[in-house]
């Protein structure tokens, strides 16, 4: 599994603490910045990766910023994106087994990196469950035109 991680200012230490847990998981990833400590807008960041993701350049795609949101709308607005926001264990889980997530964001004013750390292997661990959540996708992709 490849993975595309970035972050704004606002995300620099979470993403930190990412590429290590990535390291530890022996996964293959690219980080796409930011490479400042000024700052930046979470746009140039989110776009870029989801497109990276929806194009199948990579498997999946980890967002951080200030709270997660400005990065979760900004992917989720690329077609084949699912981006979850998630800052608990029960979501992590629930939004792969569901929702087939490709995308995790999450917002490092609103949880600690050793929380980020365990929400992020759980997310990148856990198997999409397919089946009844199968014909909900679709719908999904029905409205994206696919
Ligand atoms: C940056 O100040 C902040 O707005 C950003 O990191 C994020 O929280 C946006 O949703």
């Amino acid at each position: 599994m490849k993975i595309a991680i970035a972050s704004d200012h606002g995300g620099v230490n979470i993403r930190k603490e990412l590429k290590s847990l990535l390291n530890e998981l022996g996964l293959e990833y690219e980080d796409f910045g930011c490479r400042c400590g000024e700052s930046v807008d979470y746009p140039d960041y989110a776009v870029p990766v989801a497109e990276k993701v929806a194009r199948g350049e990579f498997d999946r795609g980890i967002l951080v910023c200030g709270t997660g949101i400005g990065m979760s709308i900004a992917a989720n607005k690329v077609k084949g994106v699912r981006c979850a926001l998630v800052h608990d264990m029960f979501s992590a889980r629930a939004t792969r087994e569901h929702n087939d997530s490709n995308i995790l964001a999450m917002g490092e004013r609103i949880i600690g990196p050793g929380l980020a750390r365990e929400i992020a292997r759980v997310w990148l661990t856990t198997e999409y469950q397919g089946g009844r959540h199968e014909s909900r996708l679709n719908k999904i992709k029905k409205y994206e035109g696919n």
